[in-house]
């Protein structure tokens, strides 16, 4: 039940850890350029053999609250255009970010005094950092890329952009020449991980070079222009600690979090979109031993473990024949022919969950995944519902039966109206009764109103559970005490 190896192989538990995260997979760029209609020089910028990878080694840039005028984009314009007739784009790409940069600062310098452009030192300091970026990284989105408190990037077309900043979305100031240059910068980013989005394949998953995961949807399947997506990947991970400062989870809730990640519970986060379901996945995950062989199965790869011994597998569209694509239940049932001893799933959205199910339930205990759901109940109904996507005709009963005999705890993420992330519940599955699946709440956030400036109030509860089903599991890798210290505070707290 509890795994097979040894006592010695448990070692500590991995929240003293400090690795750099793994890096991206280097993948082949396809280097397909797309039918955008951009510019001849875009193009090459886009596709050609430049070593300046867009994003990489991006400055600090400061926030830009003003928004541009008219007048700025024109003069933009006219300035990029002289540069693209004055530049010499292959020398450009052999240079390094720094010296590349460099070497447009000085022409678009030399431009803007010959041409006489009427502006002010810091309206041309940053019509300089926008060419710059224009030419060698994401153009508009890098002062948005750079700014480490914004979660998600929505760019609605080229004239609309909003972001997510604590948890609430407000417009953004930043806009794209026009549609062309959102697309071809589409097209850029999505090139990286050697895929390609265009009219004839216009829906695109895709990731930044620092993990943010991006997700494109071009016309005409997009009405009102290219839709780009980006969850932004946090420079800072958050940490348990952290979302104990936060208010989203008590410093008792966080450690029995803590050992249920490291006791090889057999765990699903279950949450709506943008609810912190990764970010709590991400955060069990520090606590696996080392020694464990860790596979991960990602859409597109977003988690960063922090053990040595990790492999990470991620799904892929099918190309433009419509041949190709390995799904996430391809990769799961594949795992299992690789000897993993946990198994991560970044996202069970469909009939892998049963494969994810059979692979806790087969000695591979402490496998994790999430779901979209708003509550442990919900995420239950769920999975049955997913079963069912695959074709199986087993009954009911049947199906539930492997649900709990698989799972042992749903840990509940939810975004509020106020922006605030909370977990909501630590959820045990316990067993059936008749055909009911059984579980048991060990915690709960219970809500107690607002205050004046429209903050959420509340606090997490115990439910009185003195000693979890998974009790033995922890006093197996003899973590019972901390467990039990862990429930008493919750307790104190509560009553
Ligand atoms: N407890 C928290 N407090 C504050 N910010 C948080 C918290 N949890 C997550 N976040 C931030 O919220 C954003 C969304 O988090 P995350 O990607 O984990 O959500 P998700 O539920 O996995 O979303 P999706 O459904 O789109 O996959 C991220 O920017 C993350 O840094
Ligand atoms: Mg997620």
């Amino acid at each position: 039940m509890f795994g097979k190896r040894g006592k010695d192989g448990f070692g500590n538990a991995g929240d003293t850890i400090d690795r750099t995260p793994p890096l991206a997979p280097e993948l082949e760029p396809e280097s397909k350029s797309a039918e955008t209609g951009s510019s001849a020089a875009e193009e090459l910028l886009v596709t050609g053999n430049t070593p300046i990878a867009p994003g990489a080694d991006r400055p600090e840039q400061k926030r830009r609250s003003s928004k541009k005028s008219d007048g700025y984009y024109t003069t933009k314009s006219q300035v990029f255009s002289a540069l693209i007739d004055t530049i010499d784009l292959s020398q450009l790409s052999k240079l390094d970010n720094e010296s590349a940069r460099e070497e447009i600062r000085d022409i678009v310098n030399d431009i803007i005094t010959i041409k006489n452009f009427a502006m002010s030192i810091s309206e041309q300091e940053e019509l300089l950092e926008d060419i710059c970026n224009d030419v060698l990284g994401y153009g508009p989105l890098e002062p948005l890329l750079a700014r480490d408190e914004i979660a998600d990037i929505m760019i609605n077309g080229a004239g609309h952009s909003y972001i997510e900043v604590n948890g609430k979305v407000e417009e953004s100031d930043i806009r794209f020449r026009d549609e062309s240059q959102l697309l071809s910068i589409c097209q850029r980013i999505v090139s990286q991980v050697g895929r390609r989005v265009d009219e004839s394949s216009p829906i695109c998953d895709a990731r930044l070079p620092d993990g943010s995961r991006v997700n494109v949807i071009a016309p005409p399947l997009a009405i009102d222009g290219t839709t780009l997506t980006i969850r932004k990947f946090k420079k800072d991970k958050l940490t348990l600690d952290q979302l104990v400062n936060y208010g989203s989870i008590t410093p008792a809730g966080a450690t029995i979090l803590q050992i249920i990640g490291r006791v090889r519970c057999n765990v699903v986060i279950s949450g709506g979109t943008g609810s912190g379901k990764t970010t709590l996945l991400n955060c069990l995950t520090r606590y696996i031993d080392e020694t464990e062989r860790i596979i991960t199965c990602e859409d597109s790869a977003e988690l960063q473990l922090q053990q040595p011994h990790v492999v990470r597998l991620e799904t892929r569209p099918p190309n433009i024949e419509g041949e190709g694509e390995v799904t996430m239940r391809d990769l799961v049932k594949n795992c299992l022919r690789m000897r993993p001893e946990r198994i991560i799933v970044g996202e069970v959205r469909g009939p892998e969950v049963f494969d994810l199910l059979q692979a806790m339930n087969t000695g591979h205990d402490g496998s994790m995944g999430t779901i979209h759901s708003n509550s442990p109940r919900e995420c239950l109904s769920r999975i049955e519902s997913m079963i069912a996507m695959g074709g199986y005709s087993l009954p009911a009963k049947t199906v539930r039966e492997i649900i709990s005999g698989s799972v042992d705890i749903i840990v509940q993420a939810a975004r509020l109206r106020d922006g605030s992330r909370r977990i909501t519940h630590i959820t045990e599955v316990t067993g059936m009764e008749g055909d009911v699946i059984i579980t048991q709440d060990l915690m709960t956030f219970d809500l107690e109103g607002e205050d004046a400036n429209g903050n959420i109030l509340g606090q997490h509860c115990s439910t009185g559970i003195g000693r979890p089903q998974f009790w033995e599991r922890a006093r197996y890798f003899s973590e019972e005490n901390r467990l039990a210290e862990a429930i008493d505070s919750m307790e104190r707290s509560t009553a």
